[in-house]
């Protein structure tokens, strides 16, 4: 799969909830895995490979998870700040505040429910990843001063982009 970058459309779609899981399903699942892994991402979401469709897969180092249909069901008032990077926005750091503890549900390839507690760096990945489901890029969380930083590079990419 070829991943999709700023300032593609369908990065900031909503993408649409998943109605039937099927082979089909499964086979983007495993896709985006093998995908995510060749780019040394830690997380993927299907708009980034041009699917418009509400499914996830996060590996924080410990284990990959998949999630379709995903949904932040609770968050810790605690945040954190840390650096991240995008799959879709190459050569673009930024630090971003997070929940440093979620409950995310959703669920897996075989249609069971699923709940995942997560903190830390899984929590933002999940975090970064359901963004992008919504249309919400890191570049949306910079504040002013990271914003002008950022414009000439953002800039460049979308002339690249014509
Ligand atoms: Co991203």
């Amino acid at each position: 799969m070829k991943i999709v970058t700023y300032p593609a459309s369908i990065l900031r779609e909503e993408a649409r909830p998943v109605d039937q899981i099927d082979s089909e399903t499964e086979k983007i699942i495993d896709d985006m895995f093998d995908t995510m892994y060749l780019n040394d991402g830690a997380g993927l979401a299907a708009p980034q490979v041009g699917i418009s469709k509400r499914i996830i897969v996060v590996d924080d180092g410990n284990k990959p998870i998949h999630m379709i249909n995903p949904e932040i069901i609770s968050r810790s008032d605690e945040e954190e700040n840390m650096e991240e990077g995008c799959l879709s926005l190459p050569g673009i750091r930024l630090s971003v505040w997070r929940n440093y503890k979620i409950v995310v549900c959703g669920k897996d390839k075989s249609g069971s429910v699923i709940e995942v507690e997560a903190e830390g760096l899984l929590a933002r990945i999940f975090q970064h990843e359901i963004d992008h489901l919504n249309g919400i890029l890191i570049i949306d969380h910079a504040s002013s001063i990271q914003r002008r930083m950022l414009d000439s590079k953002l800039r460049k990419m979308i002339r690249a982009h014509q």
